[in-house]
């Protein structure tokens, strides 16, 4: 990696080579030290209900089978037959108790073992000269849930996804745990974008500072209530173990005053209060912050909002939940998977209007999406020329020439972490900083085989 020394040491200090955007040979390196080591979200297990239920997700060019057994347990099994290679499963999603190649027909149970094979007498000598018993799709080298996500990680030596999370836990339930039922979603809308993967999870964890101008329209049709976009600047940024995120400065209230004012209805509250910590309330209560845009390490990005859904001038707003994930296609292009997300409680009502807002602001058709993706697509485009090896991007927002930063972290604040009031971009370079600890440092041997590049 010594060519790439310097383009980390630059990261490093907030200066960005503003080729990263758009570099193949970068993106090598990411597949196998970032995407090769990572967990990486790939399900809810409400997406897979029912005994049977699968969905069919990827990471990178791997495609897994994400399946309930008929005994309850959820695994992801690598979508390849065993005999020649086939996908065995060309289903988005759906119920099955079993897979069967289209190619040469051998079958799969739900649990991934192999269960026939079309003339296993006279091919292959049956159980005497091919023990089916000892086969089974390959299982993903690592597999573990939090509050319902489900995640994976192809490296076997991975930590536990909780080490993993750290303290960015306490921040994933403000999303994934509002109640004790959990959330339910819906989704994913699934497109493309020409922007590369890492712009996005930027953007998520920390850049409320482009809100008052991208999105200076959204408010000026009076989609979203805050009074001005510049409100951002007095929301808290917050990092925490693998991940970090942004939040809006609410009014003066308690608890259910300030849940309220983002839509929330008292049965919701009730529950709320019953589910979070006494600190995450009091992040909400005490401090008065309200969670907005986050992301965790590296391509899975959290929202939540609270856009006005009724016509006219009614000020009523409600709040919605979505799960975003930057799944890279190449250096230069990105497939963006949209989840809406709501707690599984809630109102038919709320769960109907909270759709809405989501689709208004972040579906594939969401005004956000819209005004978001113009930049990326553009910043990456320009990042594949020669002049962008030449340039440095600034990425130091909130840092002083002597990097002490331009306003302390903030004394008393409720979660844990390290949080800033006021614009900065200390999560967007703590992102970096996590991603060129790893494009630094070499897969052990083991995890290259997983990956099949060795
Ligand atoms: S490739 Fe699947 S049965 Fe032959
Ligand atoms: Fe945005």
């Amino acid at each position: 990696m010594t060519d790439q020394s310097q383009v980390l040491a630059d990261v490093r200090r907030g200066m960005i080579p503003a080729h990263i955007y758009h570099d193949e040979e970068i993106f090598r390196l990411e597949r196998e030290r970032v995407f090769g080591r990572s967990w990486m979200f790939l399900a809810h297990e409400s997406e897979v209900p029912h005994p049977g239920d699968y969905v069919v997700r990827r990471v990178l060019d791997d495609s897994f089978i994400v399946a309930r057994g008929e005994d309850g347990t959820v695994r992801a099994m690598f979508n390849m037959c065993l005999h020649r290679g086939m996908q065995v499963c060309r289903a988005e999603l759906g119920n099955a108790s079993h897979f069967r190649c289209p190619y040469h027909g051998w079958s799969y149970r739900n649990d991934g073992r192999l269960i026939g094979l079309p003339f296993h007498r006279e091919a292959y000598g049956g159980e005497a000269g091919f023990r089916r018993a000892d086969q089974a799709l390959l299982p993903a080298p690592a597999l573990d849930s939090y509050r319902g996500l489900i995640f994976i990680s192809l490296d076997p030596d991975a930590p536990p996804l909780l080490d993993y999370l750290g303290d960015f836990a306490f921040y994933l339930d403000f999303y994934a745990n509002q109640s004790p039922g959990g959330i339910e979603l819906a989704g994913p809308q699934r497109w493309r974008i020409k922007a590369n993967w890492k712009i996005g999870a930027e953007n998520f964890a920390g850049d409320s500072y482009h809100t008052p101008q991208t999105h200076s329209s959204v408010v000026e049709i009076g989609l979203f209530r805050e009074p001005k976009a510049s409100k951002r600047k007095e929301g808290a940024l917050y990092w925490a173990g693998r991940g970090g995120g942004t939040t809006y400065k609410l009014p003066p209230g308690g608890f259910a005053e300030r849940m309220r004012y983002v839509g929330y209805p008292d049965e919701m509250i009730t529950r709320a209060r019953e589910t979070w910590t006494d600190a995450q309330q009091r992040m909400i209560a005490e401090d008065g912050f309200m969670i907005s845009a986050a992301s965790l390490f590296p391509n899975l990005s959290l929202v939540h909002n609270w856009p006005k859904v009724a016509d006219g001038s009614d000020d009523e707003v409600l709040p919605f939940i979505s799960l975003r994930q930057w799944q890279p296609v190449g250096a230069g292009e990105t497939e963006v998977l949209s989840w809406f997300a709501v707690d599984a409680g809630a109102p038919e009502e709320f769960k109907r209007l909270s759709y809405k807002a989501y689709l208004m602001c972040f579906g594939s058709t969401g005004m956000f999406e819209q005004d978001d993706v113009e930049n990326w697509v553009s910043i990456t485009s320009t990042a594949a020329g020669s002049m962008a090896r030449r340039l440095l991007l600034n990425s130091r927002m909130g840092l002083l020439h002597d990097d002490k930063p331009v306003t302390p972290p903030l004394a008393h604040f409720s979660g844990p972490g390290t949080a800033y009031v006021g614009y900065g971009e200390y999560n967007q370079r703590a992102l970096l900083r996590l991603w060129a600890d790893c494009l630094e440092r070499p897969l052990n041997r083991a995890a290259r085989v997983e990956l099949g590049s060795s």
